[in-house]
């Protein structure tokens, strides 16, 4: 028996800082919302949380570029990825943003939290500070010599010539990396998390999870070995949650302390919304509450360590991540991304030329959950023509396209008492495939998940070959009857097993094969239930049309020319 009663599900927040492209897609979006489909479709209570993350560095540069306000530049991102988002389907329950008063709110009750029991280690030290600008630089934003291998143009964090990770006050001649300007080093005082206090606690708390992400303990043990370090939890920056303690002027928030505290306002804002602004509290802070954070590899750390530390550290009680399912990246045409480059495929672009469900399906069938995968429009293509066109659609087509045309549109006469053996096996075979499909879910294994609805829809054809419907309503109408009546069957675990990744087309199968309730929260009963004979059938249409070499001939082209280039 599961201890938990409920599953809090999160995917990373987005930077508002430009559009969603398919790497994130891989990594945070799409498994968690497949995932959290098949928990609402088995009926379970599921809460999805995400938002967008809009502090820090680059977002300031970004709309200084623009000559708007940060404000300006978050929400209007935010409106754009929310739109993509929806239109490939992706069901959250809130999608927030870290600039709203609650998430002020929210996060600020935090630190003070953690600041009244003294958790936090104040430390003053020397940090560049730009005239030019009138601000102090992050690490990334300084430049200079390196100290190593005599490089200029190295980071203040590491220098990409030699690879050694640098600390600003070593580089030879330090500058403002944008403008080449001089800096100055100046004192600076700033709230530390001990993050080696908790290394112990953190540990046991690994140690409870031998069932985590292979990739995920592997970096969580390198972090022990080498040993946690102090991290500041605050910056000298204008645009962030700001720090709530007098004399504090001009100090915000580190982006990784508040922006996974924005999973919790989130839930907050969601709660306030639906009149219960307690609600809340039954998601973050009963232990019967499973949480699980879906993010990309780079985010290993934040959500691994880090948030369970200010978790354990805060004086209510809250959850702790029963599961962080982090994904590898995904390259694209052998390469990798590059948004600075242009060298990625961006959702809104995308979702001009093609639907949601052919990329949701190529992604689930590609996805890096155990290493890098690659997303090829060739191979995007050939998913979508062979796989969902000719494995599942075509199967589809058929059967109801038969149905409509001999039998009026109802399900033939066939019972559980006629099964022939060859019936029995594809029943079966297909049974063992739902079995998988949801054994693996349970696991975070979309890819296996996916193979085995694939798999089903494999059988579901050979089936229909070999029953061969089309003959024996010639010579033997009573067959053809039961063995259209068995591949209903085997359509309506299909559906099923399909919905949490093409939710669209198995939205329409669904109500094409009369099924009882909501299929996001009766679909697995109602799925286990056999299609009685007589019930009518809904007319289908094309549920995945071809995709044409020259609509994607554009997409590699732009692709080819940026690798060439
Ligand atoms: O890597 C990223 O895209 C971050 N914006 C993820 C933040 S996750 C959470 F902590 F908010
Ligand atoms: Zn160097």
């Amino acid at each position: 028996m599961s201890p938990f009663k409920r599953t809090l599900v999160t995917s990373a927040l987005p930077y508002a800082n430009g559009e969603i492209h398919l790497g994130h897609l891989a990594g945070a979006y799409l498994p968690a919302d497949i995932y959290v489909r098949f928990l609402r479709l088995r009926g379970e209570d599921v809460l999805y949380i995400c938002g967008t993350d809009e502090y820090g560095v680059p977002i300031t540069l970004t709309a200084e570029k623009l000559g708007i306000t940060p404000k300006e530049l978050v929400d209007r991102n935010h409106a754009s990825i929310k739109r993509s988002f929806a239109a490939f389907g992706m069901s959250f329950d809130n999608f927030s943003q870290t600039s709203r008063p609650i998430h002020t709110e929210t996060a600020r009750a935090f630190f003070l939290d953690l600041h009244r029991q003294g958790v936090f280690k104040q430390k003053t030290t020397d940090q560049f500070f730009s005239p030019s600008q009138d601000r102090f630089l992050a690490d990334r934003y300084i430049e200079g010599v390196c100290p190593r291998c005599g490089s200029d143009g190295a980071r203040g964090d590491q220098c990409e010539k030699c690879g050694s990770s640098l600390d600003p006050t070593e580089l030879i001649d330090p500058r403002n990396a944008q403008d080449g300007s001089p800096l100055e080093l100046r004192q600076t005082t700033h709230w530390f998390l001990p993050l080696g206090d908790w290394q112990d606690r953190l540990k046991e708390f690994l140690a409870g999870h031998p069932d985590w992400k292979e990739n995920v303990l592997r970096y969580c043990q390198g972090w022990f070995a080498d040993g946690l370090q102090d991290r500041a939890m605050t910056r000298d920056l204008a645009w962030g949650v700001p720090v709530p303690l007098p004399d504090h002027e001009g100090k915000v928030m580190f982006v990784w302390f508040e922006a996974p505290i924005g999973y919790i306002s989130a839930t907050r804002e969601w709660a306030a919304a639906r009149g219960e602004p307690e609600a809340w509290r039954t998601w973050w802070q009963q232990a019967d509450t499973r949480l699980v954070h879906f993010i990309g590899k780079d985010n290993i750390f934040f959500h691994a360590l880090l948030f369970p530390a200010m978790l354990m550290a805060h004086s209510e009680p809250y959850v702790l991540p029963d599961n962080v399912p982090a994904n590898e990246f995904l390259n694209l045409e052998g390469q990798k991304l590059s948004t600075s480059r242009g060298f990625a495929v961006w959702l809104p672009e995308y979702l001009e030329k093609f639907g949601p469900d052919p990329l949701r399906y190529t992604l689930a069938r590609n996805l890096p959950e155990t290493r890098d995968m690659n997303f090829t429009w060739e191979g995007f293509l050939a998913r979508n023509n062979s796989e969902l066109g000719n494995n599942f659609g075509n199967l589809i087509n058929r059967v109801f396209t038969f149905i409509h045309k001999y039998f009026e549109g109802k399900v033939p006469r066939w019972s559980d008492g006629a099964l022939t053996d060859l019936d029995r096996r594809a029943l079966a075979e297909v049974e063992a495939d739902l079995a998988t499909w949801a054994a693996c879910l349970e696991r975070f294994e979309i890819k296996g998940a996916v193979e085995a609805a694939f798999h089903a829809g494999q059988v579901g054809n050979r089936y229909f070959d070999e029953s061969a419907p089309f003959k024996t309503r010639k010579d033997d109408v009573a067959r053809c009857e039961q063995s259209l009546g068995v591949i209903i069957q085997i359509l309506r675990m299909l559906c099923v097993m399909l919905a949490p990744v093409v939710p669209f087309a198995m939205q329409k199968l669904w109500s094409w094969l009369g099924m009882p309730g909501d299929l996001w929260r009766e679909g697995w009963a109602a799925g286990r239930l056999p299609i009685e004979a007589g019930r009518p059938l809904g007319t289908p249409e094309i549920l995945f049309p071809r995709i044409e070499q020259e609509q994607i001939q554009a997409e590699s082209e732009r692709l080819r020319r940026l690798l060439d280039g």
